[in-house]
């Protein structure tokens, strides 16, 4: 079955709320096995068929640890060439950080990627878990298209 990795960092509970949701919407789609994780080392991001990486905004930057992660992910060559990879984070005021990550995904790790990454301002309400749920259902179905 191919495999999805929701995996978040968040540091005031926006971003794993919309995790969470992420995570619902790609199970509601038969055919796929989610994980959702709080951290995970750069080996596993190569045992799924899509990498889908939930980060807030913090100082106009991604998180370290998460910086971190792809810093390692290519000091080791680990290859994530075409698999699928997405981004969404919740933020204040300029969300930078879900983009960063996604130019990342794309221009060293030739991931295929889904734009545009998703932005929550602050807490999700209904409608942004709503948003969250779908972004989550379309990357399942991207990824069961896949052939
Ligand atoms: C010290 C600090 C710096 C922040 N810097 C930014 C920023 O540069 N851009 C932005 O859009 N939001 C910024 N924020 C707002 C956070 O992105 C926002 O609170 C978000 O909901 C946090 O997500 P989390 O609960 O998943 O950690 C900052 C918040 C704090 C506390």
């Amino acid at each position: 079955m191919k495999k999805i990795l929701v995996l978040y960092y968040s540091r005031t509970g926006n971003t794993g709320k919309m995790a969470d949701a992420v995570a619902e919407g790609a199970r509601a789609v038969h055919g796929v096995d989610v994980e959702l994780k709080y951290y995970a080392t750069p080996e596993e991001l190569a045992d799924f068929d899509a990498v889908v990486v939930g980060v807030p905004t913090y100082h106009h930057d991604m998180t370290v640890g998460m910086k971190n992660l792809f810093e390692e992910a290519a000091v080791k060559n680990i290859n994530l060439e075409d698999k699928i990879g997405a981004t969404f984070g919740s933020y204040g005021w300029s969300g930078e950080a879900p983009r960063l990550v996604l130019e990342i995904m794309k221009n060293k790790f030739n991931m295929h990627i889904m734009e545009p990454p998703l932005l929550i301002k602050y807490t999700p309400d209904q409608a942004g878990s709503e948003k969250c749920k779908e972004f989550g259902r379309k990357i399942a179905e991207e990824l069961k298209l896949q052939t």
